[in-house]
């Protein structure tokens, strides 16, 4: 028997139709070439034991049977839900329990997880999702469950709304399909597409952004202008299927002025900061085809397409104002086993 299985999967960035996609909308996301690597791991002693030095766990441990109960450290949740729902509480279609599942679910068998990230999680490129995945990926591997894809998308996503409440699962489905896809909301739709990779930079703004609390604020801003909320986002939607054929043809031009475009809604839903316009505006100045936020706004990154002449530039001028830039490749392939 396997007891032990090496998952990976990357991060992600959005590239157009955040907030939009909250709502059964579209939007396009890349995954990227910086991963989070995790170990899982069955041991002998019924106990989940979870090291993750990047986001500050160190010998947390709890018995099988409390698996998801209790007060769960925050940096935990991911992984400890993930497990609870995959192995404690598994859904319908891996209800074909294999022999040693049932020797976890009996409290005879732990787990444990090791995870490392070549990204921090501090810059929104989705370690959450990425962890939920490889985790569903690592159980279903480890317990013989031959999860398709979208099974594994469904668990996951399942997860991420248990503890956050809210959320499209773009960030899940980059996370377990890799590529650059085309998305709506839940998985309804999840498509390949068939494009070059992106040359992009991204830009950090060295402010955390809390995904949840900005999806709130949009709604409570907007509570009484649902109509006007709704032609916003019926906008994106337009230019995210423009967004699209632009991608595919690689017209870079094109899809700048889409970026751009699409800056302007998510200025106008009250999510963008003076810290992102900043850093945006000095892309464009320094001659970036187009530029964006990428995710809820409010902190975390702004993303800039630029050409292999300006790329120096751009960058050396979103590093003037901004904390950090790197240059990353898209495309990435989604969760693997290492
Ligand atoms: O903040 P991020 O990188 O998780 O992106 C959030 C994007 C939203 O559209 C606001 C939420 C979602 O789940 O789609």
């Amino acid at each position: 028997m396997n007891k032990k299985v090496s998952v990976s999967a990357p991060g992600k960035l959005m590239l157009l139709g955040e907030h939009a996609v909250v709502y059964n909308r579209l939007c396009l996301v890349t995954a990227v070439d910086k991963r989070l690597y995790t170990t899982v791991e069955i041991i002998d002693k019924s106990e989940f034991q979870l090291e993750a030095k990047d986001v500050g766990i160190s010998e947390y441990k709890k018995p099988m049977s409390r698996l998801g109960k209790g007060s769960i450290f925050k940096a935990a949740q991911f992984v400890e839900i993930a497990i609870a729902n995959s192995v404690s509480h598994p859904p319908e279609f891996i209800s074909g329990s294999t022999q040693i599942l049932k020797q976890v679910q009996n409290d005879s068998l732990g787990i444990r997880v090791t995870t490392k990230s070549e990204f921090s999680a501090k810059l929104g490129f989705g370690s959450s999702s990425a962890v939920t995945a490889c985790i569903i990926k690592a159980i279903s591997q480890l317990f013989h469950l031959k999860l398709s894809k979208k099974e594994i998308f469904d668990l996951a996503y399942k997860t991420v709304l248990d503890i956050q409440g809210d959320g499209s699962g773009f960030d899940v489905a980059s996370a377990v399909y890799g590529g650059t896809i085309y998305f709506v909301t839940g998985g309804k739709v999840i498509e390949y597409l068939n494009a070059a990779s992106l040359p992009l930079v991204v830009g950090y703004s060295g402010i955390k952004a809390d995904t949840v609390r900005i999806i709130n604020k949009v709604k409570k801003d907007f509570a009484n202008r649902q109509s006007c909320l709704d032609e916003i986002y019926n906008s994106i939607e337009i230019l995210v299927n423009q967004g699209k054929e632009a991608l595919i043809k690689m017209d870079w031009q094109s899809f700048g002025k889409l970026m751009n475009k699409n800056q302007e809604y998510l200025k106008g839903l009250g999510v963008s900061i003076e810290k992102l316009d900043n850093m945006i505006k000095a892309a464009l100045d320094a001659g970036a085809y187009g530029a964006k936020l990428s995710g809820a706004g409010g902190g975390d990154c702004m993303i800039a397409l630029v050409s292999n002449e300006n790329k120096e530039e751009v960058k050396e001028a979103i590093q003037n104002v901004g904390r950090e830039v790197f240059d990353i490749k898209t495309n990435a392939e989604g969760i693997r086993i290492e």
